[in-house]
């Protein structure tokens, strides 16, 4: 379709001249159409007046709808499936029914304040793509984007949580969650991203988060996990532009407002390393930039900052200082693959240009690191003296998804053939990975992998504390702003296979990804006993989901869901199991 007629939507967003329900609501677009070439700005212009309904029509498509289209009353959940799995071949965190192999460590145990639970994010449950609303987000596009998804399926059903909430979260309470850290779907509060509000978005928010104080769950908000409104992409290029900044602020502040008497943990955005690296998007499906492309997740980072910092002032001034607001970071370890000088430079570049691109700014400077800076300043403007104030302090915790580990070492050509060479394929940060040790040591890869549609995982628990440390190190204790130690926000594991399983039993016994949650409580423990201040984790994922360009084909869930039963059934894996154990032996309230 983008192939034929390219819209450039105008942002013109009728707000001050459309009210009522989602459907009434209409902006001014403006198409230019192209034939069979290539889409250019000297493209004749034609001006559309759209309705939401014409938006996902001319944009999306066809969308696909759930069985159940009404909100579903939790089923109780059986003593029967909360019974424990036998345990693994290692020895168990003592579970109580089972007879313990190990004594339980002394040293260890979780500090009264710290806080856990279980994630997801709006786009790879909710589903209800077209419901009550919600206008499309560019991963409604994208899911249209032949061969983009490797099972080319679509979230628009996913796993019905728009309308499973209620069960989600009953089973979540069953097993003793503390904390439901979900996402907030942009373009279901805001269809067209900006203008209009859409009151059932709100109202289905509410009772979500009613639902979970009604049973004991800590209701937790990220306010963007990726679903940038497709309309704002089309508009300006999403994150591309600064235009984003006072967009996604009102957005902010809507939800602040919104569901700040009962939420206190606010993320602002998940991930923008992934994000940011995910421009530029797919050419012929979105406007079309002709900013090269490596520097655009860098005009997209930029926004990024501008916009998280902003937002979180706004939200501090709604929320006070019982709330925390921060962002989240992503990356695996670093570790240098030999102690040669070079591999500890290519380790302090991967530093910069991942995690210090975003924490360097927001902990230690107001700015970028200087590599990053050396690089952007020939493409980006500097931020203002005021933009760096504002940045500098924007968070109350170190939030990080830090599922794994990795090795860095120079470019076989040396860092020098690559610094400052825009040719060369690693640049601009210059710093070459790999999963296995040095030859001299083994070979070895780090550690089991995941399902191969995630090659980036493995489990390298080993690493944990080390990595805890480092950035309490580098960013919570030289931070001058009011930083709460580090929250591990996300870490989990895609079972290797799971998808070519058949067997109900044997999906649910998930034995690398429960070893995976078991070493990695443990690491966090040894963390804290070693005195590095984590102050929370939340695993990802509380149920199989829709994994981005994997589908349904890589799975992270601690749940089980049978997406080929049009009920959509959730099933207890044996991971969910261990990881509860953990808080029930070292919580507060753990046993002797
Ligand atoms: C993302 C999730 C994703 C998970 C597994 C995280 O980085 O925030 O959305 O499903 O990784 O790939």
């Amino acid at each position: 379709m983008y192939s034929q007629v390219l819209f450039a939507l105008m942002g013109a967003v009728a707000s001050q001249t459309t009210s009522g329900t989602p459907t009434n609501q209409s902006i001014t677009a403006s198409a230019a159409y192209n034939g069979s070439t290539t889409p250019s700005p000297t493209s004749p212009i034609l001006q559309l007046n759209l309705n939401l309904e014409d938006v996902w029509d001319l944009l999306i498509g066809p969308v696909a709808v759930a069985n159940t289209t009404t909100t579903y009353s939790p089923t109780p959940v059986p003593s029967s499936s909360l019974i424990p799995p036998p345990p693994l071949y290692y020895s168990p965190f003592p579970t109580g029914q089972q007879v313990p192999l190990t004594p339980k460590n002394e040293s260890w145990s979780f500090p009264s304040d710290f806080w856990w639970g279980v994630a997801g994010a709006a786009f790879q449950i909710e589903g209800a793509a077209k419901d009550e609303g919600r206008g499309p987000s560019v991963w409604d596009a994208l899911t249209r984007v032949t061969n983009h998804i490797v099972d080319n399926s679509t979230a628009d059903v996913a796993d019905n949580n728009y309308y499973m909430y209620k069960e989600d979260i009953s089973r979540l309470a069953a097993q003793g969650v503390k904390i439901y850290s979900f996402s907030l779907s942009w373009s279901r509060i805001l269809p067209f991203g900006r203008g209009p509000v859409n009151q059932q978005a709100i109202d289905h928010y509410n009772d979500l988060i009613n639902t979970c104080i009604e049973y004991g769950v800590e209701p937790s908000v990220t306010l963007y996990h990726w679903d940038t409104p497709l309309v704002l992409q089309d508009t300006y290029g999403g994150w591309l532009s600064e235009d984003i900044v006072p967009d996604f602020v009102e957005y902010a502040r809507i939800a602040f407002e919104a569901f700040g008497d009962r939420v206190s943990k606010w993320y602002t955005v998940n991930e923008p390393i992934v994000f940011c690296n995910q421009y530029p998007l797919p050419a012929q499906y979105f406007k079309n930039f002709t900013i090269p492309n490596k520097q655009q997740p860098f005009h997209c980072g930029q926004s990024v900052l501008l916009a998280h910092s902003q937002a979180y002032h706004v939200g501090k001034s709604i929320l006070g200082d019982h709330s925390s607001i921060t962002y989240k970071n992503n990356g695996g370890y670093k570790i240098p693959l030999t102690n040669s000088s070079a591999d500890a430079q290519a380790v302090q570049r991967a530093w910069d240009f991942n995690e210090g691109w975003f924490s360097d700014p927001v902990y230690l400077t107001g700015d970028y690191p200087e590599s990053v800076k050396e690089y952007v300043s020939g493409f980006l403007r500097d931020f203002t003296d005021e933009e760096k104030q504002q940045i500098l302090g924007s968070s109350d915790f170190y939030a990080h998804d830090a599922y794994t580990a990795q090795f860095y070492m120079a470019p076989d050509s040396g860092l020098d053939s690559c610094i400052g060479n825009v040719t060369h394929p690693l640049y601009p940060s210059c710093a070459n990975t790999t999963y296995t040790y040095s030859a001299e040591d083994g070979g070895w890869v780090i550690g089991p992998a995941a399902d191969p549609g995630s090659p980036w995982l493995h489990k390298a628990t080993d690493w944990v504390p080390a990595f805890l440390k480092y950035m309490q190190d580098t960013w919570v204790t030289p931070s001058p702003g009011p930083v709460k130690g580090v929250a591990v926000t996300e870490f989990g594991f895609a079972e290797p296979f799971e998808g070519s399983k058949t067997l109900l039993q044997d999906i649910l016994y998930d034995a690398v990804r429960t070893s995976y949650y078991h070493d990695y409580m443990e690491a966090i423990l040894m963390a804290i006993a070693e005195g590095t201040d984590v102050v929370g984790c939340l695993a990802w994922s509380f149920v199989d989901n829709f994994e981005w360009q994997q589908g349904y084909a890589s799975r992270f869930g601690m749940q089980y869901v049978n997406f080929s039963d049009p009920a959509l059934p959730r099933y207890y894996k044996a991971s969910f199991f261990e990881y509860i154990n953990a808080f029930k032996i070292y919580g507060s309230e753990g046993g002797d």
